[in-house]
């Protein structure tokens, strides 16, 4: 779709601080064209984002190619470009004048680049937000902006959808919650217990090193896996347990839910084919003295993990000075390098320029 001619020669700049997200239902396993197969649920972080920035201009004509630059962290990086590229013309379909644009887009990281931690949510949905920005300055508003955000983010990676609310956000299409869909996240932060928007998310960092198998491949491996349908069933329902127990800051029910499907995800790992153990020795210890140090202290810390070794430890803010001297005490001999990443839940994604 051309661009109108009056268009043409006008350029801009758009910023987006995007955060990451942590899911409380893991979303693990997908078809079509990025649908996942269960529903899931994500706290929105505060400190780990991408900001990025995008400078369009507008072309006389269409392009045979993108035409794009990419910086990351100050450095002219190729292979993210191509990525973008690729991205790019698979949703040119959404955005029709994505090959009369030329864009010069920078990009960096709040957390540092080999922590392990995937950047890939905030990093897809800050790029979504700026792409949305853009749509709406050379083709016109969109009916509902951060709906369209995370439908574009989704395209990207899939849990980036989630990232574009505050607070909490829920994607996948749910019998018990209405307005989900398959296509989109959707807000969640006011359909919980106000408990839930003060938590704590400390990212201890077991390994540093890439993720053994990329989520695109994990994703995959569901296809195979003998017990996928019954994962499937269970992390529903967990969605189900979980919003009530939300609703209602019953935070025994809301620790058992949420290290469950934690170890879900790790056992649908250990028993897909080929199969993978992505928790290391220390990941375990960690979730042994997590354990033994809540029955004692009757403190409600639970942990979390992603497709990864690097545990999440969640816990209400009042409870933060006592937590970190459990750290100190007894956690931090686990982590590589003493790394972790103070965290909580955050506000989304901020436009910092236009
Ligand atoms: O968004 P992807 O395709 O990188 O998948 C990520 C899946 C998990 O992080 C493991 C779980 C989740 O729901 O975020």
């Amino acid at each position: 779709m051309a661009l109108n001619s009056s268009l043409v020669g006008t350029s801009g700049k758009v910023t987006f601080e995007s955060p990451s997200n942590i899911a409380l239902v893991k979303y693990w396993g997908k078809y079509g064209r990025q649908m996942p197969q269960n529903a899931s649920l994500s706290f929105t972080l505060q400190n780990a984002k991408s900001i990025t920035t995008c400078e369009y201009e507008v072309l006389e004509e269409q392009q045979e190619k993108i035409q794009l630059t990419f910086n990351f962290e100050g450095k002219e990086n190729d292979a993210f470009a191509n990525k973008i590229s690729k991205f790019f013309l698979s949703i040119e379909d959404i955005f029709p004048w994505i090959r009369q644009i030329k864009f010069n887009i920078s990009s960096e990281n709040t957390f540092p680049h080999s922590t392990g931690i995937a950047s890939s949510a905030s990093a897809m949905s800050a790029l979504s937000l700026c792409l949305c920005t853009i749509h709406e300055k050379v083709a016109g508003k969109l009916d509902d902006f951060f709906q369209h955000a995370s439908m574009v983010s989704r395209l990207g990676s899939g849990s980036a959808s989630r990232s574009v609310y505050p607070h909490l956000a829920q994607w996948g299409k749910h019998p018990n919650i209405s307005n989900s869909s398959n296509e989109f996240a959707i807000p969640f932060g006011d359909e919980v217990d106000e408990i839930f928007k003060g938590f704590h998310d400390d990212i201890l960092i077991v390994s540093k090193k890439e993720k053994s198998v990329s989520s695109t491949a994990g994703h995959a491996l569901m296809d195979s896996n003998p017990y996928a349908e019954s994962r499937y069933k269970s992390a529903n329902e967990n969605m189900s347990l979980l919003i009530k127990c939300m609703k209602e800051a019953d935070l025994e029910t809301f620790i058992e839910i949420v290290e469950r499907e934690a170890l879900t995800l790790h056992a649908q790992m250990m028993c897909s084919k080929p199969s993978y153990i992505l928790m290391e020795p220390n990941t375990l210890e960690m979730i042994n003295r997590i354990r033994k140090y809540r029955n004692e202290t009757k403190i409600p810390l639970c942990f979390t993990l992603d497709a990864g070794p690097n545990i999440h430890l969640l816990y209400p803010a009042k409870y933060a000075s006592k937590i970190d001297g459990f750290i100190d005490n007894q956690l931090i001999e686990f982590t590589q390098d003493d790394s972790i990443i103070r965290d909580r839940v955050g506000f989304g994604p901020q436009k910092t320029n236009s």
